[in-house]
């Protein structure tokens, strides 16, 4: 059985649903803060935080657990900036509090959600693996710090893991059962989409004088899907004897916001207005995957490699939800 943490968000929430189609039996264990009921899909579901040791005691002596993927974490770059605290005792102390489990009950298995907040500002894009690592921001800090505490507990204790570090996860569920829905929603595809909508009145464009072609920040928009069929293949890999690993999730290639919205006006059929702003703290200019470690070590190859039809199941997604 694999222990998904944070199985009742956004990210975590796709994997369970790409675990259980792979014939994988789950449990979820979300403290609901971030996450939904609704988008637990397995019936195995425990609902507590992961800086709570007696109850991480409790799950690993419950369930006959062989693998762990660790989705529960705080994800805000602006908020990690202003409450630093928050984020080293959740993203931090709760991915050691799991390790200690893991370790007290001889699972050795673990697939990590890390981020491309690791990189700070790329000398050079597309970004590697083995590029230096100077993370901006307290978020970026506590991704890069679990990634270190791994390598020592894997030379140590025997753990193998996988550290996927995700550039911008984005769509959802083409089925359209679970999908994107954050309270409250800072990410650019669904405050973008909420504008169309008519629930917002204008999309604040965070920095404008950026050194990107248009001047306005540029990423590397994932498939939420694709994402999580890369955990799949990760956990496949340690499965198989396969040694630790870091591995970037991106599709290799970088949309600015304007790039964005244009994108989301020809999707929606819909009026965009925008204001510009201010840059937000802790933002690279710039975030663009080389993704070929993961296509050729684990087989990984993204079924979305364009932004609309990402932005389509985004937009498909909104509409139900707003419905
Ligand atoms: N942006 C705006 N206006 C908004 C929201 C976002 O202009 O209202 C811009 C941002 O400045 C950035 C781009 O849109 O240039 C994307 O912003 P998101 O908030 O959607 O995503 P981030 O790139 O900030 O964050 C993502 C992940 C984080 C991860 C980070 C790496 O969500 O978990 O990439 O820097 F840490």
């Amino acid at each position: 059985m694999i222990l998904v943490t944070g199985g009742a968000g956004y990210i975590g929430s796709h994997a369970v649903k790409e675990l259980l189609r792979s014939g994988y039996e789950v449990v979820v264990l979300d403290d609901l803060s971030s996450g939904h009921r609704e988008f637990v899909l397995t019936p195995h579901f425990i609902q507590g935080d992961i800086r709570d040791r007696g109850l991480l005691e409790k799950v690993f002596r419950a369930f006959p657990i062989s693998a762990v993927m660790h989705f529960a974490a705080l994800t805000s770059v602006p908020e990690s900036v202003a409450d630093p605290a928050s984020y080293y005792a959740v993203n931090f102390g709760g991915t050691w509090n799991v390790l200690e489990a893991m370790r007290a009950h001889g699972v050795k298995l673990f697939v990590f959600s890390s981020s491309a907040a690791v990189y700070g500002d790329p000398k050079k894009i597309p970004i590697p693996e083995d590029h230096p690592t100077q993370p901006k921001s307290p978020y970026g800090r506590t991704k890069r710090m679990v990634e270190e505490l791994l390598a020592d507990y894997a030379q140590a204790y025997g753990i193998r893991y996988v550290s996927l570090r995700y550039f911008n996860a984005a769509g959802s569920d083409p089925e359209g059962t679970i999908g994107e829905w954050h309270e409250p929603e800072r990410h650019l595809i669904p405050i973008v989409l909420e504008v169309a909508l008519g629930k917002r009145p204008y999309l604040e464009v965070f920095g404008t004088d950026y050194e990107t072609p248009d001047g306005t920040g540029v990423r590397d928009y994932i498939h939420v899907t694709d994402l999580a069929w890369a955990h799949v293949l990760a956990l496949k890999h340690l499965e198989g004897g396969g040694e630790s690993r870091v591995y970037n999730l991106g599709i290799g290639r970088g949309y600015s916001v304007r790039e964005v919205v244009e994108v989301c006006r020809r999707v929606t059929g819909r009026e965009i207005p925008l204001r510009e702003a201010p840059r937000r703290p802790g933002d690279p200019a710039i975030l663009v995957a080389d993704p070929s470690r993961a296509m050729r070590e684990l087989g990984w190859k993204p079924k979305f490699t364009d932004l609309e039809p990402i932005v389509e199941t985004a937009w498909r997604w909104l509409r139900k939800k707003y419905a």
